[in-house]
């Protein structure tokens, strides 16, 4: 199978493929401070909640590699100042802030350790990440596969593929686990306005996969749905709450009220590290308002008046009464979800 390289660390240093510039350029990019690791964050190198949680991750090994301090204090200090500074990156997915309590924690467990010996400790656990999720996303994908029959033609929103992940990828992998199973998928990509997530991230990677895709803009989905040429649909997540809400990219609640209307399952694939049982709804999920610039052009073309007023939140929030299941590397679950998630946490 086709390996994509999301982000890597190699030598001491953290090597992201640059998200910005696909499909037309691969251009992988190197970074050896944690600052810039937070800035690539920011800007969209990499993107896709369990991606941008390795990514942090390995910003705070890179922090931790560059301080120069003698008491395990003044490290702790240091530590926490970085992972506040990551933390500010992007409020939605919240696999960022999981990840951060993960090497915190990592840090005060092996706090009576030398301080080289403690940075090597977050060293490993920000590589241990990295290839937990590639695992996680496997065992998401092969418990997936089973809700896809042989010829199915199946409808994603964004990107939810190894692009957005450390690998293999949530609701992509379970097509990739699907296809490995031999059963023939037709994949239909929402172009997803106004990043293009799917027109152009996932596309390229399906075709890199040898999955059958077909491009459609987002406003075509209906028409589709209602020609009976989808089966079902699958979309990745960047925070699940107590009830099952799924707060995923913009368009995918109404996809989800879609697909609620033909009669079309609608299934959300996710590690449990994007689920958050403090959040009780998805109402309480913040939802990161990004820069007007990505609705008035299309690269640099502006394609709308100046001045104009714009809304762009980048996430929306699709109700659990929507969910027909939630996938993730511990099962399947189906309504009520309460109980599942919380046994998986
Ligand atoms: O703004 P992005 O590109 O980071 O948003 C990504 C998504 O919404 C994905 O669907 C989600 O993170 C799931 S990735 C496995």
């Amino acid at each position: 199978m086709y390996t994509i390289k999301t982000i890597e660390w190699r030598d001491d240093k953290v090597v992201m493929l640059d998200q910005r510039l696909l499909p037309l350029e691969e251009v992988y990019v190197t970074y050896d401070d944690y600052l810039s690791v937070a800035k690539a964050i920011e800007h969209m190198v990499i993107r896709g909640a369990p991606a941008i949680g390795v990514a942090a991750a390995m910003g705070v090994a890179l922090g931790a590699l560059g301080l120069s301090v003698k008491t395990f204090d003044e490290f702790y200090k240091k530590i926490e100042a970085i992972c506040e500074r990551l933390a500010k990156t992007r409020p939605t997915a919240v696999n960022l802030f999981w990840a951060l309590e993960r090497m915190k924690r990592v840090m005060i467990e092996n706090k009576n350790l030398p301080i080289p010996a403690l940075q090597q400790c977050l060293k490993e656990e920000a590589i241990r990440m990295h290839h937990e999720d590639i695992e996680i996303n496997r065992m998401i994908g092969r418990n997936g596969a089973i809700l896809l029959k042989d010829g199915m033609r199946v409808l994603t929103h964004c990107n939810a593929g190894a692009l957005a992940t450390a690998g293999f990828g949530t609701a992509l992998g379970v097509i990739y686990a699907a296809q490995e199973e031999e059963k023939r998928i037709h994949v239909y990509v929402d172009e997803t306005r106004p990043w293009l997530q799917g027109a152009r991230l996932t596309t390229w990677e399906l075709q890199k996969h040898g999955v059958e895709t077909t491009l459609i803009c987002d406003n075509m989905a209906a028409s589709l749905m209602a020609k009976k040429e989808i089966d079902c649909v699958i979309v990745g997540a960047d925070r699940i709450a107590a009830n099952g809400d799924v707060v995923n990219k913009i368009g995918t609640y109404s996809v989800a009220v879609l697909a609620k209307y033909h009669n079309i399952p609608f299934y959300v694939a996710a590690p449990t590290s994007t689920m958050d049982p403090k959040i009780k709804t998805g109402a309480e999920i913040p939802i990161e308002e990004r820069n007007a610039k990505e609705v008035t052009h299309i690269k640099e073309q502006q394609i709308a008046p100046s001045h104009i007023a714009v809304k762009n939140p980048a996430f929306d929030c699709t109700p659990h009464t929507l969910i027909h299941a939630i996938i993730s590397e511990k099962g399947i679950a189906k309504a009520p979800f309460e109980t599942a998630l919380k046994n998986w946490k």
